[in-house]
């Protein structure tokens, strides 16, 4: 494979991103459903961390046949299927200690902590097996599934019950259901003796411990299984009808002395520090260890805070996986490139002399801005160590300076922008050069506008990047009101130009016609505003509803004394510097017009939330205000939102119920004012929990 990801085409892009999940559609196949991958688990773990950082900068590339959006692959022929009575999900990733200290703070944010609230963590080797949920009634042991797609597994108990560290019944105290969760695994001892008389028997070797064991449980032969000495190792509980304590830790001693046996070193730590340090012993112990780990699990410790971090999309808030790092390469660097992106920002892109990294030829590699080329000293004529870990963009992480040629000078970054020659300058703070263009400069302009058209943003069909550059070109499209007069303004001129027949013609105008009603979301995501992505965009159109309110809010929240600005501020996943560029685009005059010519042209559809099963909070729509005490308004909105409710920022004759905590001041006032419901946070509480 090669990598084209800095090829400024977004036709390309799209190719590459349909060639990506192929790929991964085609590796996870070899992987569950023939036990034969290609690549190596690390390679694995890059080709998906590129596309879900593909997905997060493109979200109109992304399809929902995405492997994102699945945990592993569908069972194959064979085995009955189970459905889990709990989904058996992944986990997230994290590769460094900063990304550690991410997943620490997001989880103290969620479940508003005090910075001195002591998070505890178990951390504990991350097998390298297949996972397997195990279901006990009245402590027998009635069935053992695989985890399929994380919601239908195959049913494969028969061949759970050969191995040997799998308890057929438990004793004592027992709850009358209990999952037990764990990886089987195979020995590395186990593996070399198998893979020795595989050979013996001219039939072709496992390439690695987890292929073996996933293709010793599958066997339809139970007796071959049977000679396989898998080993198991419990981890997490599924179904249960009593919790076995009050910490992840708890669960780990009662499974024990039920006979599940745990993986270990594992430990307690409630620093930063503690979980590096464990973290590094683990990889200090793991070529000596008898079985293969490829990271360390954390999770969090108490079961009560587990509970209430839930789940997002396909893994558990309350855990992550540390990987252990994946490889580094050497390799020329030929030149440095500036692109220009949609909102200007100047990246420069190291072109490289192309090399294979855990298994992908990369040619291309980021050096993300100015000061990283100065801080790193890169110069055009290096030798480069690159890297595929972690950032699913190769980056380079160092020059080999030994190899400098003595006439390789610095690298000197252009003050002005490589497409429109606008001055490039640095915002306060900011380590990224922008070009100051704006609207003026080509590249943000065409690219704003083929953002807009885009799959996640208002999805014109027929109307692909090359098309935009076209229109573009012969000036008939300036900016995104624009398309919408396609029709009544430029039908002759279209009809001239290269490869438009009457009919294209025709279907082009219904796709744009199509689109004339767009939900508010969409609309928001496909104005390109700085930072904010589909979820930034979904998030802000169910906080403000529709177009009117967030204008009228975003006027207001230009003083940072107004409630407005508190309010932007307060959503969830919303920083000072999201507010900062939602702010400055809703009050730029240039914009403004813009949004209130494309408002002529649509009609755009206000946030409704989800209807979600019989909940009192179903389709109701609720405003916080003031400080809970119990929760941050993160928790508070994530749990109101996944009972179906939809959360506003403001009061109005809409609002079903208005949860006022301490300090609440204006928003109760106005609630009162309208008769609207006013809830304290122990009601709140208890219609929710
Ligand atoms: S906890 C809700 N602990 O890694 C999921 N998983 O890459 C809780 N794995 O699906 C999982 N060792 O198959 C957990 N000590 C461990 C693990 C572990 C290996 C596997 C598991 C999971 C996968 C995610």
């Amino acid at each position: 494979m090669n990598d084209t990801l800095f090829n400024t085409d977004q036709e390309d892009l799209k190719a590459y991103y349909t060639q990506l999940e192929k790929k991964i559609v085609y590796h996870d196949h070899l992987y569950h459903g023939e036990d034969n991958p290609e690549i190596s688990d690390a390679e694995y773990d890059l080709l998906r961390r590129e596309l879900e950082e593909l997905e997060r900068k493109h979200p109109e590339l992304k399809t929902e046949e995405s492997p994102t959006q699945k945990v592993g692959a569908r069972p194959s022929k064979g085995f009955t299927k189970i459905t889990h009575a709990i989904p058996m999900l992944s986990l997230s990733n994290v590769f460094n200690e900063e990304e550690l200290g991410e997943f620490l703070e997001r989880i103290r944010r969620f479940l508003n902590l005090s910075p001195d609230k002591k998070i505890e963590i178990i951390a504990e080797p991350k097998i390298d097996g297949l996972s397997c949920s195990l279901r006990y009634e009245q402590g027998h042991l009635v069935q053992a599934a695989t985890r399929g797609d994380g919601y239908v597994g195959e049913d494969i108990t028969d061949n759970v019950k050969t191995i040997a560290d799998i308890p057929h019944e438990i004793k004592g105290t027992i709850p009358d259901i209990l999952e037990v969760r764990g990886e089987i695994y195979m020995r590395r001892d186990e593996f070399l003796a198998l893979n020795k008389s595989l050979e013996d028997n001219d039939k072709p070797p496992f390439a690695n411990p987890r292929n073996a064991a996933a293709g010793s449980i599958r066997q339809l032969d139970v007796e071959i299984t049977k000679q396989r000495n898998l080993s198991f190792f419990g981890y997490a509980l599924g179904e249960t009808t009593e919790s076995l304590g009050e910490t992840q830790h708890d669960s780990r001693t009662q499974l024990k002395a039920w006979g599940f046996p745990q993986a270990e070193p594992s430990g307690l730590c409630s620093t930063l520090e503690d979980i590096m340090a464990l973290y590094h012993d683990l990889e200090t112990l793991r070529p000596d260890l008898p079985y293969e780990i490829d990271g360390v699990v954390y999770k969090i410790n108490r079961l009560d805070w587990q509970e209430r971090l839930g789940f997002v999309a396909r893994a558990p808030r309350w855990a992550t996986a540390h990987k252990f790092p994946a490889e580094k390469a050497v390799t020329i660097l030929h030149d440095i490139n500036i692109q220009v992106g949609r909102t200007g920002a100047l990246t420069p892109v190291a072109r490289l002399e192309p090399i294979t990294v855990g298994g992908v030829v990369v040619s291309n590699a980021t050096l993300h801005n100015a000061n990283e080329i100065e801080r790193k000293d890169v110069r055009i004529g290096d030798h480069v160590i690159i890297q595929r870990a972690g950032d699913v963009i190769p980056q380079v992480v160092e020059v080999v300076v030994e190899k400098r040629h003595t006439n390789a000078s610095p690298f000197v970054f252009p003050q002005i922008c490589p497409v429109c020659s606008s001055p490039a300058e640095r915002e306060e703070g900011s380590v990224v050069f922008r070009c100051t263009g704006g609207m003026n400069c080509e590249a943000q302009a065409v690219e704003r506008l083929k953002h807009f058209v885009s799959k996640g943003a208002f999805d014109i069909e027929g109307m692909g990047k090359k098309i935009v550059e076209q229109f573009w070109e012969k000036g008939l499209i300036k900016n995104p009101a624009d398309i919408f007069t396609l029709e009544e303004l430029h039908q002759d001129t279209l009809s001239s130009l290269e490869g438009w027949k009457e009919l294209s013609l025709q279907n082009l105008f219904r796709a744009i016609n199509d689109k004339r009603t767009i939900p508010f979301n969409r609309f928001i995501f496909g104005l390109g505003i700085r930072q904010v992505g589909d979820a930034t965009a979904k998030r802000i159109s169910s906080v403000y509803g529709d177009l009117e309110t967030l204008q009228t809010e975003m006027e207001q929240a230009i003083d940072p004394d107004s409630d407005a600005f508190n309010e932007l501020l307060n959503i969830d996943d919303i920083g000072p510097i999201v507010t900062h560029d939602l702010i400055t685009f809703f009050n730029d005059q240039r914009n403004q017009g813009i949004v209130t010519q494309l408002n002529g042209h649509l009609t755009i559809q206000s946030y409704e939330a989800p209807i979600i099963g019989d909940s009192p909070l179903a389709g109701k729509t609720i405003v916080f205000t003031g400080s809970l005490e119990k929760m941050s308004r993160a928790e508070a909105k994530a749990k109101a939102e996944s009972l179906g409710a939809k959360v506003s920022g403001s009061v109005s004759k809409k609002t079903d119920y208005v949860i006022a905590g301490t300090d609440s001041g204006s928003k109760a006032k106005k609630a009162q004012d309208l008769g609207v419901i006013i809830l304290t946070e122990s009601e709140w509480l208890e219609i929710s929990y």
